[in-house]
């Protein structure tokens, strides 16, 4: 059992959020390990193997959600969490509840509390270091969800909240005003209780949350969690297009993943691989598009997802790897992405 930590060997650690929480630069996205991508159910002992070897290597906040499963992701972590608890970090989400063929939000304060006991209990632990709303309920004012949260953090259930921002999936991908409503639920929410960290996706062929969100959290040193930063796996250059995915796949939908749309966006992934290239021959893609989001400033850290043991010791060695301005300058250059939901 990995249960020594070799810790921070690889992995540069930042300080975010107003209480100055101190994370590994990368950490580990956990949803792959049980909802949203072909295959997710079946890995439960790889998935513990591969949160061990995030510990070991520094990548300590592991971000999950109750969602994710639904329960199951918390329950894999908990087992880790059982015996790791002081390795890790751990980031959770509350306000999404998943019907059959449905999400719906749920942002009433009795929900919330009852959401994290739950969530308490199936990780194993008497308490999450960030607490993150995962969608404001359009139901209830979303002060009175916060408020919720925020008495989690005065009776030490929580540690600091978070609140993660709809963009991409909210339709006008890339028009200006993406972030416009998460910006408003910022400014309200700050009233009540501050905020340690937006999450939202940021990846070279998602961005827009650079000019919106970042400055936000830049002038609050708040931090930035970047969901998806492999652009669902497609920033890495191994997937084919044409290849398909199963139906439990979320890319099975997305616009970008269609056969023509992967096969116009291949200019991406031929960018990140010349920049790996001149960093040897083991550098990835994959590794360049995590170093181009630790790039984009102090606070920023970056969630890969993954549920293979490899793939977090390669995600985690991207943090020791420094662009050059020549390097961001080319990455920056590089075509935007074609495919949207609009
Ligand atoms: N707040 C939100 O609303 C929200 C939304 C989405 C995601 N998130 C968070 O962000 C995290 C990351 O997002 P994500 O997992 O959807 O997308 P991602 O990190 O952009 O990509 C994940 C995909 O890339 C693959 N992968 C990971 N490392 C790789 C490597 N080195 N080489 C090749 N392939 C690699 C994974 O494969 P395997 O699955 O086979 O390992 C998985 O299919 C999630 O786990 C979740 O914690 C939050």
């Amino acid at each position: 059992m990995a249960g020594q930590r070799e810790v921070h060997e690889q992995v540069e650690r930042r300080t975010i959020g107003a209480g100055g929480l101190a994370v590994g630069a990368v950490g580990l996205g956990c949803m792959p390990m049980s909802w949203a991508y072909s295959g997710s159910r079946q890995r439960g002992d790889e998935s513990v193997r591969t949160v061990h070897r995030a510990l070991d290597v520094g990548c300590d906040l592991l971000d999950t959600a109750d969602m994710y499963g639904p329960f199951t992701n918390e329950l894999l972590l908990g087992r880790v969490l059982r015996e790791r608890r002081r390795d890790a970090f751990v980031s959770t989400k509350v306000g999404l509840l998943v019907g059959e063929q449905h999400v719906v939000a749920n942002g009433r304060p009795g929900y919330v509390r009852r959401a994290c006991d739950a969530s308490l209990r199936r990780l194993q632990t008497d308490v999450i270091d960030l607490y993150q709303l995962h969608r404001a309920d359009p139901e209830v004012p979303v002060e009175e969800t916060w408020g919720a949260m925020a008495d989690l953090v005065r009776a030490g259930k929580v540690r600091a909240l978070g609140l993660c921002a709809v963009g991409a999936r909210g339709g006008r991908r890339s028009g200006a005003g993406l972030y416009d409503t998460t910006l408003r639920q910022l400014q309200r929410v700050q009233q009540v209780f501050p905020v340690s960290a937006i999450q939202a996706e940021l990846s070279v062929w998602s961005p827009e949350a650079l000019r919106a969100l970042l400055p936000w959290c830049e002038a609050r040193g708040v931090g930035f969690l970047a969901a998806m930063p492999l652009g669902n796996g497609f920033l890495t250059g191994t997937l084919t297009p044409g290849e398909g995915f199963e139906r439990d796949d979320v890319r099975a939908r997305h616009p970008r993943f269609t056969a023509e749309m992967m096969a116009a966006n291949q200019p991406i992934v031929a960018g990140l691989r010349r920049v790996a290239r001149r960093h040897g021959e083991h550098v990835t893609p994959a590794q360049v598009a995590l170093a181009w989001v630790l790039a984009q400033g102090r606070q920023v850290i970056a969630l890969p997802g993954t549920k293979r043991e490899h793939w977090a010791a390669q995600n985690a060695a991207a943090a020791g790897l420094r662009l050059t301005e020549q390097d961001l300058a080319e990455v920056s250059r590089l075509p935007a992405a074609q495919g949207s939901w609009d």
